[in-house]
């Protein structure tokens, strides 16, 4: 098959089926805990040095950020080191800030900047601003920042005029760590203390990392306290591989008759490990091996062969533990034998694109039957799929599943603009050619 290498721009692939998949790989960094790195860093006393760091488009739309508020970021290729000044030693930028196509860096650093005494305009590319931020607008400005943006402060880009924040108690209406931890942040320039709750529990990364760097937190059911005006402290961070970036792989594997990965050193905090028990509830054969902690956070090695996989019904706390899964999900499902159904999934509609809507209409071109439902959707599995051509609408996600999907696919598949892929994962295209057999 041709395949792109890194940093080559490539609007349009095609990809052809492969025999299997086999050998060792290792996925880059965890996109989560690489922003918080540097968002932690930046406002910590000290140096933070970082290992493992993933260098995708969205990270350093993160790291640009906080070098234009005058911190001294580093990178000599395999560390980064972060010169933070403390809580208050960041500086009003001369220009816009530009988050690029990371929702992660708009929403936490939105919560970040209301807790600080100069103006800022956060915006992003074109997929960005029709995303919601009134979700973080809202508590932010129950706290008291001051913040405006088009269609009354619902969309980027948002102007934010900080400072003098007070404590809120926050019942979030959807789970989201992208919520949690911009009112988290803010709650770091807050007086007193800032509890924020969730129907379930979403990521944890930032409590954990929160923690690691001396903040003063406690967490409860689905919920998290802060205590505001607490120093930080520097640290030295190793970042697991991302299980976001491992499950294109896994289902890659699973699906691929004859194909044994091993994928080393792969985050699996719980609140991560949705794709895992759902893939393993459809009869995947995925075993944790080598189990360890780095920097408050649990790795594994993961074994996957190829299974036959079966339909399962898919809902309620496993949902926010997977939600960036569902894209590669959907290609399992469309694989298995009978019939999936996903539900309480209504946050993929706000993704990177509706999420929902692009898999089923892509699905269906390889002549799977989907139904759509508003917060989900049925696939009823194929024996194969067809080729064809896929939009992956500007979604990393989309143009991965599709690319997953090509390796059993009937006839090669053609997936248009895929150069959004480098926003998470750059080298996918390269690992992908290094496992595959033709
Ligand atoms: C993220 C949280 C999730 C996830 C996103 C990364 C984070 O978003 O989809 O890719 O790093 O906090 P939500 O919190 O909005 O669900």
């Amino acid at each position: 098959m041709q395949l792109p290498g890194i940093g080559v721009s490539v609007k349009t692939i095609t990809l052809s089926p492969v025999t299997a998949v086999t050998g060792e790989i290792t996925v880059p960094g965890d996109k989560s805990i690489s922003h918080r790195s540097i968002m932690l860093g930046s406002i910590a006393n000290g140096t933070t040095v970082v290992r493992g760091f993933l260098r995708g488009e969205d990270n350093m739309s993160t790291m640009k950020a906080f070098r234009a508020m005058g911190v001294k970021i580093d990178d000599d290729g395999a560390t980064i080191a972060i010169h933070g000044g403390g809580l208050h030693g960041l500086s009003e930028p001369t220009d816009v800030l530009d988050c690029g196509n990371s929702g992660t860096t708009i929403r936490l650093i939105t919560g970040l900047l209301a807790g600080q005494s100069f103006f800022t305009v956060v915006t992003g590319d074109q997929y960005l601003r029709k995303r919601p931020m009134k979700r973080v607008v809202e508590p932010l400005s129950r706290m008291g920042a001051r913040i405006t943006g088009r269609n009354k402060g619902s969309l980027a880009p948002l102007a934010i005029d900080g400072g003098g924040l007070h404590a809120i108690g926050y019942e979030s209406p959807v789970s989201s760590a992208q919520i949690k931890s911009s009112i988290m942040l803010a709650g770091l320039y807050a007086d007193g203390e800032t509890s924020v709750r969730e129907p379930s529990l979403s990521r944890d990364h930032s409590e954990r990392m929160f923690r690691l760097f001396g903040a003063s937190l406690d967490t409860f059911n689905n919920g998290v306290t802060i205590r505001g005006g607490v120093e930080l402290t520097g640290q030295e961070i190793t970042v697991p591989g991302d299980i976001s970036s491992a499950t294109f792989f896994m289902v890659a594997a699973l699906i691929t008759p004859g194909s044994e990965l091993l994928i080393k050193n792969v985050g699996i905090n719980p609140t991560r490990t949705g794709a895992l028990d759902i893939l393993r509830a459809m009869g995947g054969k995925i075993e944790l091996q080598n189990e360890r902690e780095e920097s408050g956070e649990p790795v594994a090695d993961l074994y996957v062969c190829s299974s036959q996989l079966k339909g399962i019904s898919i809902s309620g706390e496993v949902v926010p533990r997977a939600i960036d899964e569902f894209p590669a999900i959907c290609i399992a499902a469309a694989c298995a034998e009978g019939v999936t159904t996903i539900a309480d999934a209504k946050e993929l509609r706000v993704k990177e694109t509706d999420r929902i809507a692009a898999m089923a209409s892509n699905l269906r071109i390889l002549g799977v039957t989907v139904e759509e439902h508003d917060d989900g959707m049925t696939i009823s599995g194929v024996e194969q799929l067809s080729g064809g051509t896929i939009d992956s609408c500007g979604d990393h996600r989309i143009a991965m599943s599709f690319s997953v999907a090509s390796l059993v696919a009937q006839a090669p598949l053609v997936i248009n603009d895929v150069d959004c892929v480098a926003t998470s994962f750059p080298t996918f295209y390269p690992l992908l050619q290094q496992v595959s057999r033709n």
